[in-house]
C-alpha cells in the first residue's frame, strides 16, 4: 500500500478533495499522512481514517516527506518553492502532485486533466515523469466545457471574460467577501425596512460604508461586494496581460500539446460570488459550422457537460455559479453564432473551480498512481 502525504488540506482546494476522498472510499487504498506548515503536533477531530483521529506531522520535515511514496499538495506555491526543488536535490524519487501553479511550467512536469489528457498522462508515467499538477482552475473548466471543440481541430483563437468567485484566491479572501457582506447588511438593516427612505439614498449610504475606514479589505484592498475587480494575480513583465490571462493559452496549448500555438487571450475578472468561476467564451471556428453541430461536439464530450438550452428560464435557473457550486456537473449555455463573422461562436459556461477545476483531477491522478 502507498504511503501518501497531503499537505494543503485544511485550505479549501484541499479540504474539498479530503471530504471527496472520503465519500468515493479513496483513503482504504493508501496509507495516508496529515502535514500542515502550521498546526503540526495537533491531533485532528473532525473526521477520522480507517477510524483512526491522526496527528499533524511539520510539512517542513524533509526526512518524514523524504519517506513517503506520493505527496499531494494544495497548500500553494510558497510551499512549493521551498520543498519540491530541495526534496528532489536529496534524491526523493516519489510523486509529487500539486494544485499550485508554479511548476507547471517545467519540462520535467505535465499539467493533469484525464478527460483530456489520459493517454499522455499513462505516456509520461510509462517513461518516469513523476511531477503532475492540476490546471489553472478557468482553464480546466474551459477544457472540460469546450475541450472538444479542441480536440476536433476546430478553434482558431479565443478571447474569454472570466467572472471569479472569491474563494478562486483562497480562504482569507472567501472569508473577507462575507465580512463584507456582513458589514454592509448590519449598517443598512434599518433604512431597508424605511419605506419613507428613497432607494438612490440607500445606495449612497452603502457607497459611503464602503469608503470608510473600518471597511474590511485587507485581503482585496478595495470593497469588492457591489463591485468587481478586472485583475487578477500579477502583471506579466512587458505585456498588458496578467499571470491569470497569460496563463489561458500556455497552459492549454501545454496540456493539449499543439504543434501550432491556438491564440487564446481574455480578460479575468473577480465577482462578488463566494464559488464557481463563469466563462464567457468568443470563439472564431475554422469552419461554418450550425449551432446543433456545436451542441453536439460539445455535448458528447464527457459526461459531465451539460447543455444548457438557450432560453430565459434554464439559464437564469442554470448556467449561475449557484446551480453547479458543490457539484461536479460542467453547464454549458447561451450557445450562438455571432452576427460578426459566420464563424465566430459565443458560449456562456460554469463550473464548480474547487472540484473540477482544483481538486478533482488531482484526486484522480492519485487514483491513477495507486
Ligand atoms: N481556491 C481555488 O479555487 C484554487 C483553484 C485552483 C488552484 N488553486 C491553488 O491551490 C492552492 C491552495 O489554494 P486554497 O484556495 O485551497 O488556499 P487556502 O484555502 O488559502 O489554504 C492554504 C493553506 O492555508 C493554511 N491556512 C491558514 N489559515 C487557514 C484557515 N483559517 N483555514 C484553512 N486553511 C488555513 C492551511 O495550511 P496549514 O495547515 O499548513 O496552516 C491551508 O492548507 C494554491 O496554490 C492555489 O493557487 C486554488
Amino acid at each position: 500500500m502507498k504511503t501518501v502525504g497531503f499537505i494543503g488540506w485544511r485550505g479549501m482546494v484541499g479540504s474539498v478533495l479530503i471530504k471527496r476522498m472520503i465519500k468515493k472510499k479513496d483513503f482504504d487504498n493508501i496509507n495516508a499522512i496529515f502535514f500542515s506548515t502550521s498546526q503540526y503536533g495537533e491531533t485532528i477531530n473532525h473526521f477520522s481514517i480507517k477510524n483512526k483521529f491522526l496527528t499533524l506531522e511539520n510539512a517542513y520535515d524533509f526526512k518524514k516527506l523524504y519517506e513517503l511514496d506520493i505527496i499531494l499538495t494544495c497548500q500553494g506555491s510558497e510551499y512549493t518553492n521551498k520543498v519540491y526543488f530541495k526534496l528532489r536535490q536529496m534524491g526523493w524519487k516519489g510523486y509529487w502532485i500539486d494544485a499550485a501553479s508554479n511548476l507547471r511550467t517545467l519540462k520535467e512536469s505535465l499539467i493533469v486533466l484525464d478527460p483530456i489528457n489520459l493517454k499522455d498522462i499513462k505516456q509520461k508515467l510509462n517513461l518516469g515523469i513523476k511531477t503532475f499538477v492540476g490546471c489553472n482552475c478557468t482553464v480546466s473548466l474551459m477544457l472540460m466545457a469546450i475541450g472538444s471543440l479542441f480536440k476536433n481541430n476546430l478553434i482558431d483563437w479565443i478571447f474569454i471574460s472570466t467572472y471569479q468567485a472569491a474563494s478562486g484566491a483562497g480562504s482569507k479572501f472567501m472569508k473577507e467577501l462575507i465580512l463584507q457582506m456582513g458589514y454592509i447588511s448590519q449598517n443598512i438593516s434599518s433604512f431597508i425596512n424605511n419605506s419613507s427612505i428613497n432607494i438612490i439614498d440607500i445606495e449612497r449610504q452603502i457607497s459611503k460604508y464602503m469608503n470608510d475606514p473600518y471597511f474590511p479589505k485587507k485581503n482585496f484592498h478595495v470593497p469588492l461586494i457591489n463591485s468587481l475587480i478586472p485583475w487578477i494575480d500579477k502583471k506579466i513583465k512587458n505585456t498588458n496581460q496578467t499571470k491569470e490571462e497569460w496563463k489561458g493559452q500556455f497552459e492549454t496549448n501545454k496540456i493539449l500539446n499543439t504543434k501550432k500555438i491556438i491564440p487564446i487571450d481574455g480578460t479575468c475578472v473577480r465577482i462578488p460570488t463566494l464559488r464557481s468561476h463563469s466563462q464567457s467564451f468568443t470563439i472564431k471556428l475554422n469552419k461554418n459550422l450550425s449551432v446543433n453541430n456545436v451542441n453536439n461536439i460539445i455535448l458528447n464530450s464527457n459526461k459531465w457537460v451539460k447543455i444548457i438550452p438557450n432560453n430565459f428560464d434554464d439559464t437564469i435557473n442554470y448556467l449561475t455559479p449557484s446551480s453547479v457550486s458543490g457539484k461536479l456537473n460542467i453547464h454549458v449555455g447561451r450557445i450562438k453564432k455571432l452576427n460578426i463573422d459566420k464563424n465566430c461562436f459565443s458560449i456562456f459556461s460554469v463550473g464548480d473551480q474547487l472540484l473540477w477545476g482544483a481538486s478533482e483531477p488531482l484526486r484522480r491522478m492519485l487514483k491513477l498512481l495507486i
